[in-house]
């Protein structure tokens, strides 16, 4: 072995809800490292040198699907983004909490991320009739650019995983949904008013029950700017509540 290589420990959270004989408890692997390996890249030899029954989420292997969020040494990110060399020898993952567990490391996001866009209603909200012959609306290029940003979220679940308000209630709408929030509300296109958004922003799950940890944007593997979301949510809703006390 070269002096560079090292033996990598990893502890690897084990448990099939789906199975009534399976206990939770953690199960040490060995690898030696290799140059420019990733969690993805040390999860597959795992499972094809020592168990082909162990579950984790995959697919673009490029941080753009955002199935691999798993809990790294107790925070979250990405498995196919995260490289072994910025980790120390003991690596111990686990699945991501908030979200249902499926088996060992892989958590179904689905069911939350689907609960939040219908809570949000997360799609255009258009007043007027469709009509097929009008002509294409104008947007300006500094709105499509933020809209942009905040359409880049993934939907990994990170934010939510490292909420300690989610952590508490699993129906706070955390980075993710605020984000998303935000981004319809800055749409010229959705004709929702500010009444309409406050109804949800003001509500226990919106945007002031977060307890100020700020550890969505820390683990943000898309580095979306979530601290401004909460900035704009809250000034837009503060407005719109003093707005109303004044009619
Ligand atoms: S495999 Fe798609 S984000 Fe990691």
């Amino acid at each position: 072995m070269s002096e560079t290589t090292r033996q990598l420990r990893f502890e690897i959270f084990r448990y099939n809800p789906e199975d009534a004989d399976s206990e939770p408890h953690t199960d040490v692997f060995e690898l030696e490292e290799t140059p420019f390996m990733t969690l993805y890249i040390a999860l597959n030899q795992i499972r094809e040198k020592f168990d082909p029954g162990l579950q984790f989420d995959f697919a673009c292997r490029s941080a753009i699907c955002g199935s691999c969020a798993m809990m790294v040494n107790g925070r979250p990110a990405l498995a196919c983004r995260t490289l072994t060399s910025d980790l120390p020898d003991k690596i111990c993952l686990y699945p991501l909490p908030v979200f249902k567990l499926i088996g060992d490391l892989s958590v179904d996001t689905g069911t939350w991320f689907r609960a939040m866009v219908e809570r949000t209603e997360a799609w255009i909200h258009e007043r007027l009739p469709f009509d097929p012959d009008a002509t294409e609306e104008r947007m300006s290029d500094d709105i499509a650019a933020a809209i942009y940003e905040n359409d880049r979220c993934i939907e990994c679940g990170c934010c939510v995983a490292a909420c300690g308000a989610a952590n508490i209630d699993s129906a706070f709408l955390a980075g993710a949904g605020l984000n998303r929030i935000a981004r319809f509300q800055m749409d010229p296109r959705d004709q929702r008013t500010d009444a309409d958004w406050f109804e949800v922003l003001a509500s226990e799950q919106g945007v002031f029950a977060c307890i100020g940890m700020m550890a969505c944007e820390d683990v943000c593997p898309k580095e979306l700017p979530l601290l401004d979301v909460y900035g704009y949510l809250r000034r837009k809703s503060l407005a719109t509540a003093l707005s109303s006390r004044e009619k």
